[in-house]
């Protein structure tokens, strides 16, 4: 027998669209909307029984979702499950991330595969597929991290593109561990140009940053708000640029990651407005948490380390700006947790033994409606920036990222009104600490389906480990 399932009454809302629809889904896709009462929608269940007459037992599940917005689920294009960083791993497993990430209305991630120097860029992704397959309770998809640009590598990138892994990221920091110099990144940017891959740019002058880390620590100034003063702004907008020159250089088109600082974004609107194929993603660390964050006492700071840094407050107008212009397109996590006790404490004495990275797969989608609720932005650019777009910047659109005949039925019924309080006592992701400990937001997710089946209900955990799958993707579907 075929599954069914019906949303009644709820507010459907795209990237392009909000209208009061019913939704039919079949077997795992969305089969057809109808206008909610109208003869079309009422003929979703009574085709199947008396006309009129409640469906028969066994028709299906029906949800009402009257006063509640249905909208496609999350993708999050940016998440580092089991990361090795400093010494540490990331503390989610795919297991307890993706379930994370359902609890927070998130039905998709793209995890980063990682190539160790000497490697193969197959050994990692084998070992990422290792990691994920089975484990997880969404669908699931790899960028890869090449650390070690030479010509096997450049030649496996065209391979892993006929894989689904269409996207490469490169780090202009970090050296010795996951650093490009600019040679590599243009080599790699040209085979992209090529093959139609799309680099995705870690942008911070990582060389000059060691610099300054070393000065700062013979100074004695070791609490963790001195990574947020040695990792400048400025360093981030010079690695930005040089990011997209290297790319106009090359032809490729560009995405800058985990954009922080209103200089580094200057210098992608700036690119925009000359007609370049540049992109830029924030996170919300950058538009909800600042230096302020750093600067908490008792090392709580670390709490908040990751790269590139939390930046003063002023900053966070201009990314909003960003997102608004769509000088920026996407908002992901680079969600990367590693607990307080035990793993940032590793940096106690010294900033820069704290690994970087923060937790937030599963408050994304609350803190962008909140950003809604304040006025940021629109509910149709919040469904855009969240679901829409990363699902086309990375090849998986429209089978993810939105709501219409044919996509996979991954659905959330949020509740636009139910407040809640982030706090680490309630929430599912494998970290001891929450980024927004007492933060009030308004609007929850209900109830969350991944190709039609039930992983969140009412608010209670109805997934399994290994529903979700890995998705293999186009390449991006968003160039000018
Ligand atoms: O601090 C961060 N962002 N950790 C994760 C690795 C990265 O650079 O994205
Ligand atoms: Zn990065
Ligand atoms: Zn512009
Ligand atoms: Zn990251």
């Amino acid at each position: 027998m075929s599954s069914r399932t019906v949303i009644r009454g709820g507010l459907v809302i795209t990237a392009s669209d909000e209208i009061h629809a019913d939704v039919l889904i079949e077997d795992g896709r969305i089969a057809a909307l109808a206008a909610s009462g109208t003869p079309a929608a009422e003929a979703f269940t009574a085709e199947r029984s008396e006309m009129g007459a409640p469906p028969p037992e066994g028709w299906g599940r029906i949800i009402d979702a009257t006063g509640k917005y249905v909208i496609p689920g999350g993708v999050d294009a940016h998440t580092h499950m089991e990361m090795p960083f400093g010494g540490t791993f990331a503390a989610d497993t795919f297991e307890t991330g993706t379930r994370a990430a359902a609890w927070g209305g998130t039905t998709t991630i793209v995890d980063f595969a990682v190539q160790s120097v000497g490697r193969t860029l197959r050994e990692g992704l084998d070992a990422w597929h290792d990691k994920a397959e089975g484990n997880c309770a969404i669908d699931y998809a790899f960028h890869m991290i090449v650390s070690d640009v030479n010509p096997e590598t450049l030649k496996e990138m065209d391979l892993l593109i006929e894989e689904g892994v269409t996207s490469f990221k490169q780090f202009m920091a970090y050296p010795g561990v996951f650093y490009s110099d600019d040679g590599q990144i243009l080599r790699a940017m040209q085979r992209s140009a090529e093959n139609g891959g799309l680099i995705m740019m870690h942008a911070e002058n990582g060389i000059a940053i060691d610099v300054l880390v070393e000065q700062a620590l013979a100074r004695g100034e070791r609490d963790p708000r001195y990574h947020g003063e040695v990792r400048k702004a400025l360093l981030e907008a010079e690695a930005t640029h040089r990011a997209i020159r290297l790319a106009q250089v090359a032809g490729a088109p560009l995405y800058v990651v985990h954009v922080s600082a209103q200089e580094a974004l200057a210098e992608l609107a700036r690119a925009r407005d000359e007609g370049l194929n540049v992109f830029g993603e924030t996170c919300p660390q950058y538009l909800f948490l600042s230096t302020d964050n750093l600067a908490e006492p008792d090392f709580e700071g670390a709490k908040y380390v990751c790269s590139t840094p939390l930046r003063p407050k002023e900053h966070q107008a201009a990314l909003w700006k960003g997102l608004r212009t769509n000088d920026l397109q996407v908002v992901s996590t680079d969600h990367c947790p590693f607990c307080f006790s035990g793993q940032k404490e590793l940096g106690r004495g010294d900033f820069s033994k704290i690994p970087n990275g923060m937790p937030g797969v599963e408050n994304r989608m609350d803190l962008l409606h909140q950003a809604v609720v304040d006025g940021h932005i629109s509910r149709r650019r919040w469904i855009e920036i969240a679901c829409a777009t990363p699902a086309r910047m990375f090849g998986m659109y429209p089978k993810k990222g939105t709501i219409a005949p044919g996509a996979d039925a991954d659905v959330v019924i949020y509740d636009p009104h139910a407040e809640q309080i982030m706090s680490a006592d309630t929430h599912h992701m494998n970290v001891d600490y929450s980024a927004y400990e007492g933060k009030r937001t308004t609007g929850r997710v209900e109830t969350v389906l991944s190709r039609g089946e039930p992983v969140i209900t009412e608010r209670e955990y109805t997934g399994r480990a290994g529903h979700g799958v890995y998705t293999p993707r186009s390449t991006c579907q968003y160039l000018n």
